[in-house]
């Protein structure tokens, strides 16, 4: 039996795909590469906007078409649209989302189970209540879950079941899922959100912000070192309040420091409302973790940040932003902003353009606002017409991506120190990002200098000679 996993969404997606890999191989499952190799497809989603749900959809529509021409293929939905939509998502067989994650082992013994009745006899519920029944195995499990007669037709119930012989109830390999982009990892050390940004779904379909034990985050950051990651990233939706008992996040990030033996430490996302001087003293002095901080802004308008219930003035962004320069050399500050939220005006926006304009972000993700049914913003009279959001995110992304061309631009002449994580992706040249979190690319025909090879994971200095389009190009040093 094989399991295909699509991912959707942010950073935390990427790390639940990976334990879903985990649990379904320890019920004996092996992941494939091929949707049309896989008994059992996974389609991990997105709520935060609505194009990302838009694209889930379409592609689990795309999906029906295997569907048919294999009636014994089990196609999942987890992920925080299965928590938001559930079972109104039409052309799946189960749902899991987020906040029901604790319950994954057990849901993936009842798909592996359930999937295995299916195969042996594609007759229907019928026939497996009575064969199982002969053998004293079923079990119900109070769980809403949809079946197959004839192979084809699906119903929906109440109750799931489990056939006792064939749910074998393996441990998973190992209690952290296993890192699968090389070199680079993800380690969440928080889950859910309670903020409540008014535009946000966030903290309504990952539930409310729970900390995680440091022993037990430090125990993966050990098992992500022994399987060769030599970078790991710190994730919670807002991580800098991160708080274990007694222990906050710029104590989580020394324990961290003093157990990464030279590994890369990133963390994000940061939110403005919970920065502090003990935090920026923490990040300048553990030397494992880069200089690289993701703060979003949202928007250079107070009014709007009001609205946007952020809980910080434009003033005191750029405080931390003053801070963050001033303490730690070099530092990158990257940042998320959304345009067109209800009622922002032309005004506002050019407060947006301003503050983009004066802070010269390294980097920027830039939205249309999209209204989410259920968050407070949704209840606002938007106000703003597509096309003026659209026209402003344009002048938002010109004037920003102007400015991330120009910090890069800044590397020229320079040495920097990467760590390679690839290839890149047109000339398969070897890639590697510096701890600001810029990709640099080593050109391995150097006129002058002779370039030696470079491994994955191997952490080097280079020069940098030149920039095309954002990305840098580079010799290594000997
Ligand atoms: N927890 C993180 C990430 C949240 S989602 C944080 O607080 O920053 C990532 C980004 O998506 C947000 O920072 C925000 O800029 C954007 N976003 C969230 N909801 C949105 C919405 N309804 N419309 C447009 N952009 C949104
Ligand atoms: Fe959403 Fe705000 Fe929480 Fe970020 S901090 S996940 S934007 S509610
Ligand atoms: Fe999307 Fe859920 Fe992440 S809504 S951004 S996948 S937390």
């Amino acid at each position: 039996m094989r399991i295909h996993i699509i991912t959707y969404g942010c950073q935390m997606n990427v790390y639940d795909s990976r334990m879903v890999a985990s649990l379904f191989k320890g019920e004996g499952v092996e992941e494939t590469d091929n949707p049309e190799d896989a008994d059992i497809i996974i389609v991990n989603t997105c709520s935060v906007r609505e194009h990302a749900e838009r694209r889930a959809l379409g592609r689990i529509s795309s999906l029906q078409k295997l569907r048919r021409e294999k009636p014994e293929l089990v196609l999942v939905v987890i992920g925080c649209m299965a928590e938001r939509l559930g079972d109104n998502i039409p052309g799946a067989d189960f749902f899991i989302g987020p906040r029901k994650y604790d319950r994954l082992p057990e849901t993936i013994r009842e798909i592996v189970s359930s999937k295995q009745y299916a195969v042996s006899s594609p007759s229907g519920i019928v026939t497996l209540l009575n064969s199982s029944a002969s053998t004293g195995q079923v079990t119900f499990h109070p769980i809403r879950y949809r079946y197959r007669v004839n192979g084809i037709n699906r119903q929906y119930a109440v109750g799931s079941m489990r056939v006792g012989a064939t749910s074998r109830l393996r441990k998973p390999p190992h209690p952290y899922p296993e890192p699968d982009r090389g070199v680079t990892a993800f380690l969440p050390v928080m889950r859910g959100c309670d903020n409540f940004c008014s535009y946000c779904i966030v903290p309504y379909v990952r539930g409310k912000a729970v900390s995680r034990n440091p022993e037990d985050i430090l125990d993966e950051l050990r098992y992500l070192k022994e399987r060769g990651v030599r970078e790991v990233a710190l994730l919670g939706q807002s991580v800098n309040e991160y708080r274990y008992g007694e222990t906050p996040f710029r104590q989580l990030l020394r324990m961290v420091d003093k157990e990464s033996s030279g590994v890369r430490i990133r963390f994000l996302t940061s939110h403005p409302a919970y920065m502090n001087d003990e935090l920026i003293e923490a990040i300048a002095e553990c030397n494992s973790v880069c200089e690289s901080v993701h703060l979003p802004l949202q928007s250079g308008s107070d009014r709007i940040l009001q609205l946007m219930e952020r809980r910080y003035s434009v003033d005191e962004y750029r405080h931390w932003i003053r801070r963050l320069r001033d303490r730690i050399e070099n530092i990158a500050i990257t940042t998320d902003i959304i345009v067109g939220f209800p009622t922002e005006t032309e005004e506002d926006f050019k407060k947006t353009l301003d503050i983009v304009r004066k802070t010269r972000f390294d980097f920027a993700y830039m939205f249309m606002y999209s209204r989410r049914e259920g968050t407070k913003a949704a209840g606002f009279s938007d106000g703003v017409s597509l096309e003026v959001k659209k026209g402003r995110l344009e002048r938002l992304i010109a004037l920003q991506n102007g400015i991330t061309r120009e910090k890069n631009g800044e590397l020229v002449g320079k040495e920097v120190e990467i760590l390679i994580e690839g290839k890149s992706r047109r000339e398969g040249l070897p890639m590697g990002k510096t701890r600001t979190g810029k990709e640099v690319i080593i050109k391995m025909q150097s006129e002058k200098c002779k370039v030696r090879n470079v491994k994955m994971g191997e952490c080097v200095n280079v020069y940098v000679e030149s920039i095309s389009g954002w990305t840098l190009i580079g010799k290594t040093l000997e």
